[in-house]
């Protein structure tokens, strides 16, 4: 397990001490500030919403988990989707026919204008770190949680989805960080850490004050690291979806640059950082 941390160049500051949100552990208005909650455009009907919040959003991650979650989880199933945020992949599945209940430390500011479109669609307030899963469901689903985590509170999660969740039932759940791999430290720690530094250098050379800001954001695991904490408390792993390599890769500007300016470069990084993929979709079964 490793820290996950972005650097981040600020303007108009010499110095600037890390942040005191230290672990993974944060409250809802950071999330709700961090990820626009408020936003109040993109309601006005299903099309305005997808094209708003679903396609080509955040480097178009939440579009590769909709064909992992429609091939996991059968149609009939009971689904609380567990720290929901802004629910776009849970309303489309509503819309499938899925029975999704989202959840959330709070519920979603914007929920009533979301559940005008998505009318079967529920919220509830949850903190699956402190509160027990509520009974009754087949399948529990989290998005863009797991790499909040450090290892005493992603055992602690799994323990109590494991308790939670029907006998037979899915457990799928998704780090939304590549693993902990050679690869990704490289982009990660050494390739945006050096980008990050080289840009404040280039701010300063214009005569501008620049300083780069560490933000921890979470925790990246190895797959077998998530994989035997979820097997301790009775939960079997039977597959692992995993995709998304261009959204790390683009993440750097150097990258991307080449991928754009020299033909084959994308396919040949796709390749070489085919350990490091954005999007890991695990799936468990309650024995
Ligand atoms: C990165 S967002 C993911 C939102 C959405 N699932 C997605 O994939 O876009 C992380 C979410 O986790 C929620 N969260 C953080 N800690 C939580 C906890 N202890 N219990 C429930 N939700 C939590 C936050 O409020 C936030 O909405």
């Amino acid at each position: 397990m490793r820290e996950f941390a972005k650097y981040l160049v600020e303007l108009s500051c010499d110095e600037l001490s890390v942040p005191s949100y230290a672990s993974g552990l944060k409250d809802y208005n950071y999330f709700a500030n961090e990820y626009g909650y408020s936003d109040p455009s993109g309601y006005d009907s299903v099309r305005s919403f997808v094209e708003r919040y679903f396609v080509g959003y955040q480097l178009g991650r939440l579009e590769y988990y909709l064909p992992i979650l429609k091939s996991a989880i059968p149609q009939n199933s009971k689904i609380l989707s567990l720290a929901s945020g802004r629910p776009v992949v849970e309303a489309l599945m509503s819309e499938l026919g899925y029975d999704v209940t989202c959840s959330d430390l709070e519920v979603f500011r914007e929920f009533e204008k979301v559940k005008n479109l998505f009318p079967h669609l529920e919220y509830r307030k949850l903190d699956v770190v402190v509160d027990e899963i509520p009974a009754g469901y087949t399948t529990i689903l989290a998005l863009g949680l797991l790499y909040l985590f450090d290892e005493a509170t992603l055992r602690q999660f799994f323990r109590k989805v494991a308790e939670g969740v029907a006998h037979g039932g899915l457990v799928v759940v998704d780090s939304a960080i590549s693993p902990d791999t050679m690869t990704s430290y490289l982009i990660h720690d050494i390739l945006l850490r050096s980008e990050a530094h080289l840009k404040k250098v280039y701010y300063q050379l214009q005569g501008q004050k620049a300083a780069v800001r560490k933000v921890s954001y979470g925790f990246r695991k190895r797959h077998s690291e998530i994989i035997q904490i979820a097997n301790e408390v009775g939960l079997a792993h039977f597959k692992t979806f995993s995709t998304g390599v261009s959204i790390e890769l683009n993440r750097s500007y150097i990258l991307r640059t080449l991928m754009r300016t020299i033909p084959g470069m994308s396919s040949l990084l796709k390749l070489m950082a085919h350990d490091a993929p954005f999007v890991n979709v695990y799936a468990f079964r309650k024995l």
